[in-house]
C-alpha cells in the first residue's frame, strides 16, 4: 500500500526527511480516557487484544489525538507464551501470570512452536487496522525478544532479581537455549505473518536485556535477536525494517548494530551521540527522550526535546522517541507538547 507519510520508515533506512519522525512506545494504552472506556467494554486485557475491531480502534486512538508518524499494533509481547500453551492472564494490578506455567525445567523439551496461524487474531487486527489506516502511516508490528519472554515464562510474570531466569542459564544451560531457539524459531514465523498481514516495520522487545552480563548477553540474548534478523532475511523478508531495542543493555550497542538490523532503540541512559559514536553509521536510532520528561512542565518538555535532537544532529536516521513506554498517569496533554516540539525543532 501507497504510505501518505512514510518518514518513519525513511529515516529507518537512513534517508533524509523533512522533518524528524516521532511516535512513543505505548502510546495506546490507559493514559487515554478513550482507551479505558474501550477496555472496559472488553472486560479483560486478552479480550481487547484478541478482538481484531477493538485491537485496531485502540492502536488508531492516539493518531486521532497526535499527528503521530507511526501506529504499533495493540497487542502484548506475552501473546507467543500464550500460544505455545501457557495461557496468559492479567492480574488487576499485578501484571502479567500464566494459567500453565513452567514449574519444572523439563516442560520446556515438550513445548511447541506455534506457527503464525496460531496467532491468527494478531494477524487479522494488523491485517483490519493497515485497512483502517489506508496509508495514513506506517503500522509497526512487534514481538518481545526471546531472552525478554523467556524471563515472563520461567519467574510466571515480571521479576526484580530474574532469580529463576538466571538459575536455568546457570543450572542447565542446555535447556535455556532449547527454549530461547524455540522462540527465536516462533518469532521468525510471527514477524513473518505480521509482515505479510501489513506490517511496514517490525520491533523486537528485549526490555530485559540490561539485567544480563555483556557475556551472558551475547549468549542467551544477542545470539536469537541475530537469528531472527537472519531468519527474517533468509525468508526474504530483509527489506522491511527491523528495529531492536534491548532496554539497559548500552555496553553492547557495537554489537548489536552489527546483527545487520535496520534500526536500535534506545533508553534514556546515554546521551544520543554516544550511542551514534558506538554504532556508526550501521543502523538508525530510535529514541530517546526520558519518559519521566511527561511529568515535567511544558517548556521542559520543549527544552528535553530539543536537546535530544541536537544531541543526534543533522544526520539522517533518527526516530524520536520515548526511552521506555508511557505510564497510565500521564498527561495526555504532555504528549501533544513533546510531538509539537518534535516537529517543530526538526523541521528542515
Ligand atoms: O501502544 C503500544 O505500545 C502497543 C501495545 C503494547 C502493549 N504491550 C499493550 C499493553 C506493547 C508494544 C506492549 C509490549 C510489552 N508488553 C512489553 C515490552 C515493552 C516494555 O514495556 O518493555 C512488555 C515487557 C510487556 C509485558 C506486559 N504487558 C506487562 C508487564 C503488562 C502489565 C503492565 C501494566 O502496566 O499493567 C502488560 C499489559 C499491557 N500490555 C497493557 C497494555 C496497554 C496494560 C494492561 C491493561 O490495559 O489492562
Amino acid at each position: 500500500m501507497k504510505l501518505e507519510n512514510d518518514l518513519y520508515l525513511r529515516a529507518l533506512r537512513r534517508e533524509q526527511t523533512e522533518r524528524t519522525p516521532v511516535w512513543l512506545m505505548r502510546q495506546a494504552g490507559r493514559y487515554l480516557p478513550e482507551y479505558r472506556k474501550v477496555r472496559a467494554q472488553a472486560g479483560d486485557f486478552m479480550t481487547l487484544a484478541s478482538t481484531p475491531e477493538m485491537a485496531c480502534e485502540v492502536t488508531i486512538q492516539p493518531l486521532e489525538r497526535f499527528p503521530l508518524d507511526a501506529a504499533i499494533i495493540f497487542s502484548d509481547i506475552l501473546t507467543i507464551p500464550d500460544a505455545m500453551g501457557l495461557g496468559l492472564y492479567f492480574e488487576p494490578g499485578e501484571g502479567p501470570k500464566f494459567n500453565n506455567p513452567i514449574t519444572e525445567a523439563k516442560q520446556i523439551a515438550d513445548l511447541p512452536v506455534p506457527e503464525a496461524e496460531d496467532l491468527q487474531y494478531v494477524m487479522d487486527a494488523i491485517e483490519l487496522t493497515t485497512r483502517t489506516l489506508n496509508g495514513r502511516v506506517p503500522l509497526i508490528g512487534f514481538s518481545g525478544s526471546p531472552w525478554t519472554l523467556l524471563t515472563y515464562m520461567i519467574e510466571n510474570g515480571g521479576s526484580k532479581t530474574y532469580a529463576k531466569s538466571k538459575a536455568l542459564l546457570y543450572k542447565t544451560p542446555e535447556l535455556a537455549h532449547q527454549l530461547l531457539d524455540k522462540l527465536a524459531q516462533s518469532i521468525v514465523k510471527y514477524l513473518i505473518g505480521q509482515i505479510q498481514s501489513g506490517a511496514s516495520a517490525v520491533q523486537v522487545f528485549d526490555s530485559w536485556g540490561g539485567v544480563l552480563s555483556p557475556a551472558d548477553f551475547q549468549q542467551f540474548s544477542l545470539k536469537y535477536m541475530q537469528q531472527i534478523v537472519d531468519g527474517l532475511k533468509a525468508a526474504g523478508f530483509g527489506d522491511t525494517p527491523i528495529v531492536l531495542f534491548s532496554k539497559g543493555a548500552n555496553q553492547n550497542l557495537n554489537e548489536l548494530s552489527q546483527t545487520g538490523c535496520h534500526g536500535l532503540g534506545l533508553d534514556w541512559t546515554i546521551d544520543i551521540s554516544d550511542a551514534k559514536k558506538l554504532t556508526g553509521d550501521q543502523v538508525a536510532l530510535q529514541g530517546n527522550l526520558d519518559p519521566a520528561t511527561l511529568y515535567a512542565p511544558d517548556e521542559f518538555i520543549r527544552q528535553a526535546v530539543k536537546k535530544v535532537l541536537d544531541e543526534y544532529g543533522s544526520e539522517p536516521g533518527h526516530v524520536f522517541n520515548l526511552g521506555h513506554g508511557m505510564q497510565p498517569d500521564m498527561e495526555p496533554e504532555k504528549v501533544a507538547i513533546l510531538v509539537d516540539a518534535v516537529r517543530t525543532y526538526s523541521a528542515k
